[in-house]
């Protein structure tokens, strides 16, 4: 678990950076499953990030021109004997202050009372709109009190802006700490993955496979999965975001597996693998593999500082439209086929993304027209893919697939976090080599 020292550094940083502006950054509520059921628990990233706080309905204020000692303000739920005993431990406001280094605590019963003398002395307000409604309520109803005082006295909070490039500045570069975590939630998953291509059998269910999955991440100390495990076999392998899980594995054909774990400080996992159910490849199951495959090495190795995913992405796209016109699969040049996106039938999505707290992870792609440069701590996940289907059209002048192409679909993932010099595959435990995929069963 990472050490409570560091979110008290991240919040320094933050509270440097936001000027006289107070920041109210919200945690996260239950959310509801059915009838009064909720889902568990999940914090909000950004929230959890400056207060490393796990509970329910809480509420950080970062007020930078308050003097120091006021400056670090957490909203929580109170201790309370007749809610614990239904839902557990709770660290009240004494926790708060006592554990999560608040400078002061309150009830969140007291947010609505309080929020307007707290932004007494700034000159704006740091607020993300339109992701947490009940929380917005009590930021609008203080922010115009503050542009009414304005009117009378010439000071206030007048500017409403989001928190969120701040934030997600800092979030986007990992620090040693968060790196550590992440090898860990990668070392967890790839585990998995390793498990399940071991145990793999024709004729078991793709819910049995999930089941071994998870429970490998809960026994290696993991809190779950990251987001819905897709183990999906044959054709169910090309639907991008297949979760129902509940099909049965049929000898002869692939099995993608997408699944990463989740720790208890929220650091992530994403990793796919594709591979027989049977144990070996057909002919035109492995010229695919081989095509994902080489597209996956020769985007990873792109990555470096300096370099950015878009360049990442292009180099996997290039790779795969010149396999796919080898096989008879796309017609034209590739230069043009590349220009059109008449590929994009076959490969529809893109070759990655940010990964951290969120694993589609914060942080901008571009800033306006310049594609973002990697730098030394960021994380990206590389997955390129290939999924033949009846789903999508054939573009005109393209050819007609072949039926002995179809249900197969093949993504390989892995985790990547770039280095000063060198890039590291944090999830290399994972084999994907194409002798690695394929032995007897
Ligand atoms: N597992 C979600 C993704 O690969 O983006
Ligand atoms: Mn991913
Ligand atoms: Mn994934």
């Amino acid at each position: 678990m990472i050490d409570l020292d560091c979110f008290s550094k991240r919040r320094d940083r933050f509270l440097a950076q936001l000027g006289d502006k107070a920041a109210v950054i919200p945690g996260a509520p239950l959310v509801t499953h059915h009838s009064d059921c909720e889902y568990p628990f999940r914090q909000n990233s950004d929230f959890w990030y400056l207060t490393g706080f796990d509970e329910p309905d809480a509420v950080a204020l970062f007020l930078p021109y308050r003097p120091k000692g006021e400056q670090y303000i957490l909203f929580v739920l109170p201790k309370r004997s007749t809610d614990e005993v239904w839902t557990g431990f709770r660290w009240g406001t004494e926790g708060a202050v006592g554990r999560f280094g608040a400078d002061i605590a309150h009830s969140i019963d007291e947010l609505a009372i309080r929020l307007s003398d707290y932004l007494v002395g700034a000159d704006g307000i740091a607020f993300r709109v339109g992701k947490h409604p009940q929380v917005q309520a009590l930021v609008l109803k203080a922010w115009t009190e503050q542009l009414d005082k304005f009117q009378r006295n010439g000071s206030g909070a007048l500017s409403l802006v989001a928190p969120c490039p701040l934030i997600h500045q800092l979030r986007l570069r990992k620090e040693k700490i968060e790196i550590d975590r992440m090898r860990e939630a990668a070392r967890i998953s790839a585990g998995a993955h390793e498990l399940a291509r071991n145990i793999v059998r024709p004729g078991m269910n793709e819910r049995q496979v999930q089941a071994l999955i998870e429970q490998y991440f809960l026994d290696h100390g993991a809190r779950g999965p990251a987001y819905q495990s897709i183990v999906a076999g044959g054709d169910n392998a090309c639907v991008l975001h297949y979760t129902a899980n509940n099909s049965q594995l049929a000898d002869g054909d692939l099995l993608l597996i997408d699944a990463g774990c989740s720790l208890f400080d929220y650091y992530n996992g994403d990793i796919t693998r594709t591979f027989p159910i049977n144990g070996h490849f057909t002919g035109e199951q492995r010229a695919l593999y081989e095509i994902v495959l080489k597209a996956q090495e020769v985007a990873i190795d792109l990555v470096s500082p300096g370099q950015n995913a878009e360049n990442v992405h292009e180099s996997a796209v290039r790779i795969i439209v010149e396999g796919l016109l080898d096989l008879g699969l796309l017609r034209g040049s590739v230069d043009s086929l590349i220009e059109q996106r008449a590929y994009s039938h076959l490969y529809m999505h893109r070759t990655g993304h940010w990964l951290g707290l969120d694993v589609h992870d914060v942080g901008a792609y571009r800033l306006g027209e310049y594609p973002v440069k990697l730098q030394s701590g960021m994380v990206l996940t590389v997955e390129p893919g290939i999924y033949i289907s009846d789903r999508l059209p054939v573009p005109q002048d393209q050819p007609s697939i072949d039926e002995r192409w179809k249900g197969i679909g093949i993504r390989i993932e892995d985790d990547v976090l770039v280095g000063d010099f060198e890039k590291e595959v944090l999830s290399l435990n994972a084999l994907k080599s194409v002798e690695s995929m394929q032995f007897a069963k």
